[in-house]
């Protein structure tokens, strides 16, 4: 019996919900909120579709913490989305707070789940969610690097007149300013993308994967965006329910990888039933090399400003 929980019922997580559910891997999604009948009604139009998409994962909606007892996966999705002309970091201390109660929340009912944070900013709401939850490191991650990864693909496939599944990217680091898109490990049908787009097009594409968030917060006006996030969160949950030890970006604690330690960072990973098994070293370039260090630098430096709020 495999159990997944989806905390927060807004559009990040609701849609994380319906990709899990489809994927029909696990016997019950449950989503909580602290909306009442938000999750419920969600819930029962989700349960409702699965005759038409022909799977049987059922979904529960609950404002009830106990409902998600034994939970092998977790989802934080819960938290404040940025405004426009907001960073994630402006959003520090009030998510803090939703996520230290959400962690303590879930510990309370299940021994020990995989929890995967997705709230902003996000290297360190993944960070507070390990150090509240108490859990192995490697069982706790971040979700940012499938998304970035996912945008750069999408903006190289469209400057290089490229099908979208031709190309293979990477970005690595934080999710935010110092995020680390990787060209060195970009393809376009298996040319290097430093030889596929001239140097100035790529420079260009990297600021707007880095912008990527913001670009589509800008558009909305409300709220952020989901479509590709919640796809990046569902591939997580999935990697860890059929325990597939497949290869992602994710945000992973580091023990002296690249130099790098102490420090939840984007990093490839493989990805398997117990969270992270193991971080892959990939051969970078010198100023790849010292954009990850400087990453890592950054996320860190926040940390110390998130270990000096009161989170009750
Ligand atoms: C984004 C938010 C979800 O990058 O962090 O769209």
């Amino acid at each position: 019996m495999s159990k997944v929980t989806i905390v927060g019922a807004g559009k990040y997580g609701s849609t994380t919900v319906q990709r899990v559910a489809a994927a029909d891997i696990a016997d019950e999604v449950v989503m909580t909120d602290i909306v009442e009948g938000l999750p419920q009604g969600l819930a029962l139009d989700m349960n409702q579709s699965r005759p038409l998409e022909r799977y049987r994962t059922k979904v529960i909606g609950t404002n009830d913490y106990a409902d998600t007892a034994g939970s092998d996966v977790v989802v934080i999705t819960a938290g404040l989305p940025r405004k426009p002309g907001m960073s994630r970091m402006d959003l520090l201390e009030v998510n803090a707070k939703i996520v230290a109660d959400v962690t303590r929340e879930i510990m309370t009912y299940s021994e020990a789940p995989v929890i995967i944070v997705v709230t902003n900013p996000l290297d360190h709401m993944t960070t507070l969610a390990a150090e509240v939850s108490g859990l192995d490191r490697n069982r706790v991650m971040g979700q940012a690097g499938n998304l970035d990864t996912a945008r750069f693909a999408h903006f190289i496939s469209e400057a290089a007149g490229a099908d979208v599944l031709d190309v293979e990217a990477l970005t690595l680091g934080s999710h935010g300013p110092t995020m680390v898109p990787v060209p060195s490990q970009c393809f376009v049908g298996g040319t290097p993308v430093t030889e596929a787009l001239d140097a100035e097009t790529l420079a260009s594409l990297v600021e707007r994967t880095r912008g990527g968030g913001a670009e589509i917060v800008g558009l909305l006006k409300t709220g952020s965006a989901y479509y590709a996030p919640s796809s990046a969160a569902a591939k997580m949950v999935k990697a860890v329910l059929t325990d597939s030890g497949e290869k992602m970006p994710v945000c992973a604690w580091t023990t002296g990888e690249y130099g790098i330690e102490g420090v939840y960072l984007g990093v490839l990973a493989t990805i398997g039933a117990g969270g992270v098994k193991e971080i892959v070293e990939l051969d970078l370039t010198a100023d790849e090399l010292s954009a990850l260090r400087g990453a890592a630098g950054a996320v860190a430096e926040k940390v110390e400003e998130l270990h000096g709020l009161d989170l009750g």
